[in-house]
């Protein structure tokens, strides 16, 4: 039996998936409303394909509670967020969970850290961690770490269909659980050292981050003598060697926008490159707040309840809004007491942030600027209903002439 620690959007869609292909599954969360939930056959998070598969698991018998099991194998899907001061990563939730399971789990116990941990991470805090309680690694415990790289909105295929990565110290355990993860997974699934693990994970993130911010220094650049960006990258990317992604308002999510911290926290000396792209995606939010002070000017329109801003959530299609560019614009705007804007969002069901709609017609009828901010298909297929107003469009979605762009 399998005991998945943390269910959320990670953990959730991982013990689902073990169970569903035959494995004996129990998911554990701290968190007893979510528990309940679940338990209810309540999803806790809207996700293509969820509720299909949600259901194929609770029918081969998977079972949700507060308590860790007594079992053999882990697998801790717990946040690991950065401390803002330092950028260095914040261990407690992996510590604590990782401090549980040695509480109940059987000798020779396997723990898969699945979360997202910066290098050097399972040295440093995990290792001294078991060996303080008097366990020897390797005979009554085997760490392996086996990180995630899912994306929210593609997270049942990705789970079916991306390679894996398996760090353990020893690699007989490492192919021990590639056998376990090949029950779901059908790409290569890499076995490898821990260390190496480690730094692979956040190397990807960081890459993503650091090409987003290419796109977005071109973006300004482009602005700043009036060029269209979106010409540029098309015509750029017929070279067989360019690939350059796309502008955008900001990044974020809980991962490209917070891994290459966990770099440039550990190797301060290091990291100009990284260090620079992080700073020029955290701009970006700032830079819409600039076009719509210019939108505003050209039409002399003074007021900000005017504005309004569409979408919550860090990326198209799903209900996640951690880190996501218009929390980050709405941070701004706040410093500077400029209160007001309009927001509205059609996967965010309970209001978050003032003055924000539940309803998108009343939304519209309220505002002269709209401002999309995430690219979620509901407004592409409303093309119509929006064409009469100013639209900035930081995702170069729109069909029609005469939007705004970044
Ligand atoms: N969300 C993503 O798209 C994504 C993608 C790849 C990797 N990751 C990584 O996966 C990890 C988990 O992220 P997430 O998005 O699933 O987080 P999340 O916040 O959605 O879920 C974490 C869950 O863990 C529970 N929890 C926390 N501490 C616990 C403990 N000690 N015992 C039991 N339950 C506990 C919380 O109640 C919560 O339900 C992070 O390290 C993240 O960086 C996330």
């Amino acid at each position: 039996m399998i005991n998945v620690i943390g269910l959320g959007y990670i953990g959730l869609p991982t013990a689902l998936m073990f169970a569903k292909s035959g494995v004996e599954v129990i998911g554990t969360d701290y968190s007893k409303h979510l528990v309940d939930s679940l338990s209810k056959g309540k999803l806790t998070f809207e996700e293509e394909g969820l509720e299909n598969l949600f259901n194929d698991a609770v029918f081969k018998g998977i079972k949700f509670t507060t308590e860790y099991q007594n079992t053999d194998i882990y697998i801790i899907a717990v946040p690991t967020p950065y401390i803002y001061s330092n950028k260095k990563l914040d261990p407690k939730y992996v510590l604590s969970a990782v401090n549980t399971v040695l509480d109940v789990c059987n000798k020779g116990a396997i723990i898969i850290i699945e979360s997202t941990i910066s290098p050097g991470s399972i040295d440093k805090y995990v290792r001294p961690e078991i060996e303080k309680k008097g366990y020897v690694l390797g005979e009554d415990i085997h760490l392996v770490h086996a990180p995630e790289r899912i994306i929210p909105g593609n997270m049942i295929h990705e789970l079916e269909h991306n390679s894996r990565t398996i760090g353990a110290d020893d690699p007989k355990i490492g192919e021990k659980v590639k056998g376990l993860y090949s029950s779901f997974c059908k790409s290569e699934i890499v076995v490898t050292d821990i260390r190496s693990a480690e730094m692979s994970k956040v190397v990807e993130n960081t890459f993503r981050d650091v090409n987003i911010a290419f796109a977005n220094e071109l973006a300004k650049i482009c602005r700043e003598d009036n060029m269209d960006v979106y010409e540029i990258i098309r015509i750029a990317n017929k070279h067989p060697r360019v690939n350059i992604l796309q502008p955008g308002p900001g990044v974020g999510g809980h991962c490209i926008s917070v891994d290459p911290w966990f770099l440039v926290g550990d190797y301060p000396d290091l990291t100009n490159l990284i260090l620079t792209a992080r700073k020029i995606n955290d701009s970006m939010p700032t830079h819409v707040l600039g076009r719509i002070r210019d939108i505003m000017r050209e039409h002399n329109i003074k007021d900000i309840s005017k504005v309004g801003i569409y979408g919550l959530t860090y990326k198209e299609n799903v209900d996640d809004i951690r880190e996501s560019p218009t929390l980050q614009l709405l941070e701004r705007m706040d410093e500077h007491l400029a209160f007001g804007v309009k927001v509205y969002d059609p996967f965010v069901k309970t209001r978050i942030v003032d003055h924000q709609f539940m309803n998108f017609e009343d939304f519209l009828n309220e505002i002269e600027i709209l401002v999309i901010i995430t690219a979620h298909d509901q407004i592409k297929n409303k093309m119509d209903l929006i064409k009469n107003k100013l639209v900035l469009d930081t995702k170069n979605i729109c069909t029609f002439e005469g939007a705004y762009k970044l």
